[in-house]
């Protein structure tokens, strides 16, 4: 009897602590909605790329993005860009789901550009590895947000 009440609050203790741990989330990027109608948002992007447009919108950018985002994001944001990878759902918090159409709206393009450049430092996060000009040219990150834009479910 007595063992059994000594893990009855262990177990107390545990859902406590993981309790407080999500509640600690809440996060501005978060990757789920949190349903009902609370807003996804996404914040402005900062300087330099506020602002900047994606020049590289054809059919031959978006196959030319596909191959990067097979090569360089697909390892942790999936295969089909739906975040179900390993590696993506690892991470705190997991990798974005690119064919959720509500986050599509709401990740400007160059707010995109700023993600993939800086990566999770951005916004405080250590999930997603920076992107600079020695690995993606400039064009180069527009082909894979073009690609991503196909995504869209
Ligand atoms: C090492 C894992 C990893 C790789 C590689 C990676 N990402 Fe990410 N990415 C993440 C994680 C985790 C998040 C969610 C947390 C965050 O916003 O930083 C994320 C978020 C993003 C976001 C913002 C999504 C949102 O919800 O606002 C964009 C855009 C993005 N990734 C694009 C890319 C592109 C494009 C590539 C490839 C060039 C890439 N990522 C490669 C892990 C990765």
């Amino acid at each position: 009897m007595k063992r059994f009440s000594l893990l009855a609050v262990l177990a107390v203790v545990a859902l406590a602590a993981l309790a407080a741990g999500c509640g600690g989330g809440g996060k501005p990027t978060d990757n789920k909605d949190k349903g009902g109608e609370a807003a996804l948002t996404r914040p402005e992007a900062k300087d330099p790329y506020k602002g900047k447009t994606n020049t590289k919108t054809s059919a031959e950018d978006v196959a030319e993005g596909k191959k990067i985002f097979d090569a360089q994001c697909a390892l942790c944001h999936g295969e089909k860009g739906d975040g179900d990878s390993p590696a993506g759902k690892a991470l705190t918090p997991p990798a974005a789901n690119f064919t959720d159409a509500k986050l599509q709206e709401v990740m400007k393009d160059d707010y995109m550009f700023w993600r993939v450049r800086e990566g999770g430092a951005a916004l405080g996060y250590n999930g997603m590895t920076p992107f600079n000009a020695d690995t993606l040219k400039d064009d180069q990150v527009w082909q894979v947000i073009s690609y991503i834009r196909t995504l869209k479910k």
